[in-house]
């Protein structure tokens, strides 16, 4: 046996076949979404079979979009036999599919003349951020969040090709992790505006994604009017808005009084819009 490793060659064959088994059990492992293969994107629902609904992770071990179908709406349902599973949007209940409306998918379900309007849904449950009703010419989008609540941000159906809601969204998501000092100023149709600034910075946004514009830095917000994006007749020379000025005063007003001990003490809240407007329900006078 010895003799075998005293060979150069031998030696550098079986360094081979060690070498050759790594590579064949490191590719024998199961291919994770992003490897190799692509999806294809171009997959509509129109695409899917009647009573099937494209989603996320519908086919190629749940790493490309699909078409899924199940048991229909109050049908006979059991979750330990395959072809007696609830399509996407319905779950197995007592034994009957019924709507799971922790997901987008269950208004597809819906009965389009009884409900009116069936919301846009992502493929992966969420609801579409831009929700539009009516005909191109006189119908109107508005912003959604995530979960299907309307959120600030409308447009005309007309104008909306590059209406994201993404500025509208995010201000929506911060405030409800608890943050209540958001002053990122979103558009009329839930875009970004150019200049923002929050937790003390300011930078020149996308207005699609708010993310820094290319070729621009991140700025502490006593420097915002070097900002290349910074316009004086525009801007002036408070970023914070008449409302939102008033809102953090109030919250320092009531910082204070608690400070000194004070409780007890409370102000009818001033609602702002993401614009930095007064929100539609301010409250004057107990009006
Ligand atoms: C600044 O804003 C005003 C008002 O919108 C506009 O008319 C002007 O062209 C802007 N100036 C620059 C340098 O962009």
């Amino acid at each position: 046996m010895g003799h075998c490793f005293t060979f150069p060659r031998i030696t550098v064959l079986i360094l081979y076949c060690c070498c050759f088994i790594i590579t064949a059990t490191t590719a024998v492992d199961p291919p994770t979404c992003d490897s190799s293969y692509g999806c294809i994107s171009s997959i509509r629902q129109e695409d899917c079979a009647k009573g099937e609904i494209l989603i996320s992770g519908g086919s190629l071990n749940g790493c490309c979009p699909g078409c899924r179908g199940g048991r229909t709406y109050l049908a006979v349902c059991n979750l330990n036999i395959p072809d007696r599973l609830c399509a996407p949007g319905l779950k197995c209940v007592g034994r009957k599919c019924i709507y799971d409306r922790s997901t987008c998918l269950h208004t597809m379900h819906l009965d389009k003349d009884l409900v009116g309007w069936i919301p846009k849904c992502n493929l992966d449950g969420t609801y579409a951020a831009k929700q539009c009703r009516g005909d191109r010419l006189s119908g109107r989008c508005f912003c959604y969040s995530e979960d299907g609540k309307r959120i600030f941000g409308w447009d005309w159906y007309r104008n909306t090709e590059r209406m994201t809601c993404a500025c509208s969204r995010r201000r929506d998501k911060l405030e409800k992790e608890g943050r209540f000092d958001v002053t990122l100023h979103c558009t009329q149709n839930g875009n970004y505006e150019e200049l923002q600034c929050d937790s003390g910075l300011c930078w020149c946004a996308d207005e699609l994604t708010g993310s820094v514009q290319l070729g621009t830095t991140v700025v502490h917000e006593s420097l915002w009017e070097l900002l290349p994006c910074y316009n004086s007749t525009l801007h002036g020379e408070s970023y914070l808005r008449q409302c939102e000025s008033a809102a953090q005063a109030q919250k320092l007003i009531l910082k204070k009084f608690y400070a000194h001990g004070t409780v007890g003490v409370t102000f009818n809240e001033i609602p702002c819009d993401y614009d930095g407007a007064y929100g539609r329900y301010k409250v004057e006078n107990g009006v």
